[in-house]
């Protein structure tokens, strides 16, 4: 079973979502079949040249930086992740293990920059988002992708609103995440000098057995140990929102999935 020590240093990788969890591949598959065919529809509307250098940064289970390296088979594509256990063995990609927040690539060194379901957990967020800015070539596009929580917080059902405040103060408390900085991405890519700043938000529901309610699901489930322990919720409650999940005549927005793109300048 999954505990937390609240005295721990807050961070993704002590946390109830980190790898070392005998759930977390299962789960990270879910948010790959939840979110993999709106990354790919972003990728495909990007200007690349022949053989680009893509980097995906805190690539989890891998299967975008896969799917990028057969979609552009020129390419270089570059996998990093805090924690590579998940990234062995899929063809094409080059793997480094990497931490976002205090390591660095050199200036100019990719032709896409991309991380999802990243920063928004990161406290280093904006920093990171930076520092990534500058490791795109003139011409090319940093593409960040995150989750807003803002629709679950906006329910009007008392126990679907409980839990997902729950969720988020956890994530808040344990990780340093902001679930609700995804609805700026398209303002933090402007600010940083990119031009052609495009961006997109699908919603994401719970209660219809669709991908992303899926992977509400198997977060939640992960979750629970460490919202008893932490007393932001009761047994009762978690049996309350099964319930409610199951229930055929609910169905709810949980979240937004914000996709947004911007091209570094070119020089001259
Ligand atoms: C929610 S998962 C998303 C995985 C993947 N980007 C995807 O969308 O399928 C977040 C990933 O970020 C990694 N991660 C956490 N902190 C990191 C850091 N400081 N630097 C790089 N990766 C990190 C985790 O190990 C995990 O694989």
């Amino acid at each position: 079973m999954t505990t937390i020590d609240s005295a721990e240093e807050p961070g993704y990788t002590s946390s109830y979502l980190a790898d070392q969890h005998a759930g977390q591949l299962a789960r990270l598959r879910t948010l790959e079949r939840a979110f993999d065919p709106l990354s790919q529809a972003v990728f495909d509307q990007l200007d690349l040249p022949r053989k680009p250098a893509i980097l995906d940064l805190g690539a989890g289970a891998g299967s975008l930086a896969g799917w990028l390296s057969k979609r552009y088979p020129d390419a270089t594509v570059t996998a990093t992740d805090i924690d590579t256990r998940f990234l062995t063995g899929i063809p094409g990609i080059r793997v480094i293990t990497h931490n976002a927040g205090t390591e660095s690539f050199p200036a100019a060194s990719f032709d896409v920059v991309h991380a999802r379901a990243l920063l928004c957990h990161l406290s280093e967020r904006e920093d990171i988002l930076t520092r990534a800015a500058t490791w795109v070539r003139p011409g090319g596009w940093l593409v960040i992708e995150d989750v807003s929580l803002q629709p679950s917080l906006r329910t009007a059902n008392p126990v679907f609103r409980k839990v997902a405040q729950a969720g988020v103060t956890l994530l808040e408390r344990t990780i340093g995440s902001d679930m609700l900085w995804a609805d700026t991405l398209p303002g933090q890519l402007r600010d940083r000098g990119l031009s052609n700043v495009g961006h997109r938000t699908l919603e994401g529901r719970i209660g219809d057995n669709s991908p992303a309610d899926t992977f509400w699901a198997a977060t939640t489930a992960q979750a629970g140990p460490a919202l008893l322990k932490l007393e932001l919720l009761t047994q009762d409650d978690l049996e309350a929102m099964a319930s409610l999940r199951a229930d055929p005549g609910f169905t709810h927005t949980a979240l937004t999935f914000v996709s947004a793109w911007g091209q570094v300048p070119r020089l001259g």
